[in-house]
């Protein structure tokens, strides 16, 4: 019985799936109105944070050039877990029937970008700088709204948490970025990643600023965050989970915080920039001569107004 029932589901499905496959695959896989439209699209590259800004980028590029954006499967997998985004997603089948123009981005605006040739552009690298999407904030906030599950399940943990027996008015993500970076900032990049000094100024400006503010911190290398960081005036929450596979948890804690303390990386920039609280930064983390100058600016890279405290670069001289 059991198996009739089986095959005849199986040939429903079969049959069903030729049918949708003659009938309706052409239009689906390449709407016709895009053929005179054409669209923009950006390469899916990194992990979390470079992958919002390459959407980011991308949202803000297509409106100013007047195309509609698309984003690649991958590109949604990273972020549709976590946010409410709203582009459209291509088909594996259709970006390989595409003639696609490859257009890179320097990490910084520039004039030409509001006159990006081709009818099929995708643009390539991994811009992320807020000079592409500022003037559109309020739109690029509403796509990287959190899902309500992960909100819900941050803010119950923030409320739980208490600065000696009372609940704190005030939460600063902290995000440390160690990992690969520990490795790579001083062998390739001739620089340095956020030390202890850098994390007690930073903690020491919000203590200063507010009262009795809790920080929330959360790396992937939190070991390295609990020898590091003064938790001895109570005020201090490991939170984190360190996972880089599952980053939404940790992202959605940094941003239902106030403020935001970051130290390297577009996971630290997004979170403070959603945030949308004071921001610190580590600033001047390289040495002049590092390759990493010819195509990183800070102008573009940390809002205006945020705060940078000057990285130590003493242990680039010691051997
Ligand atoms: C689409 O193509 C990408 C890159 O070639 C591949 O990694 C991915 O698994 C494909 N997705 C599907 C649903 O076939
Ligand atoms: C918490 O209370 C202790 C003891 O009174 C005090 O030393 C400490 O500074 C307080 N911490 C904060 C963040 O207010
Ligand atoms: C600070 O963050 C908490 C937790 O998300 C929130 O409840 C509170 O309203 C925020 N405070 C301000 C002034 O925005
Ligand atoms: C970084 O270095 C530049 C150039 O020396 C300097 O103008 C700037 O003030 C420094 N930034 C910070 C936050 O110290």
């Amino acid at each position: 019985m059991c198996l009739i029932l089986f095959m005849f589901v199986a040939c429903i499905l079969l049959y069903e799936h030729q049918y949708l496959a003659q009938v309706s695959a052409p239009e689906v896989l390449f709407p016709r109105h895009l053929a005179q439209e054409g669209m923009f699209t950006i390469n899916s590259r990194g992990r979390l944070g470079n992958q919002m800004g390459q959407y980011a980028t991308l949202y803000a590029l297509a409106k100013m050039n007047g195309r509609p954006a698309f984003i690649l499967p991958q590109t949604h997998d990273f972020l549709a877990p976590l946010f409410r985004i709203s582009l459209p997603v291509l088909h594996n089948t259709t970006i390989n029937q595409i003639p696609w123009n490859n257009y890179k981005l320097n990490d910084w605006m520039e004039e030409q970008y509001r006159h990006i040739p081709g009818q099929y552009v995708r643009l390539t690298d991994s811009p992320g700088s807020w000079t592409f999407y500022h003037h559109l904030r309020q739109e690029i906030l509403r796509e990287f709204t959190l899902h309500d599950h992960l909100r819900e399940e941050a803010q119950r943990l923030l409320r739980g948490l208490m600065v000696n027996g009372s609940q704190p008015s005030t939460f600063v993500g902290v995000h440390v970025r160690r990992g690969d970076y520990v490795y790579l900032m001083p062998k390739v990049w001739k620089g340095v990643v956020a030390d202890r000094g850098y994390l007690q100024q930073a903690l020491a400006w919000f203590r200063t600023h507010h009262s009795s503010p809790l920080f929330v911190v959360t790396s992937n290398d939190m070991a390295w965050c609990r020898d590091n960081i003064d938790a001895s005036r109570g005020d201090v929450v490991f939170a984190g989970n360190g996972l880089e596979g599952s980053p939404g948890r940790d992202f959605a804690l940094l941003m239902q915080c106030n403020h935001t303390i970051m130290t390297i990386g577009t996971f630290g920039f997004w979170a403070g920039y959603l945030t949308g609280g004071q921001t610190i930064y580590l600033a001047n983390y390289t040495l002049p001569k590092s390759a990493l100058r010819k195509f990183f600016k800070p102008k573009a890279a940390f809002l205006p107004e945020w705060i940078g405290i000057p990285a130590d670069l003493s242990p680039l001289f010691k051997h």
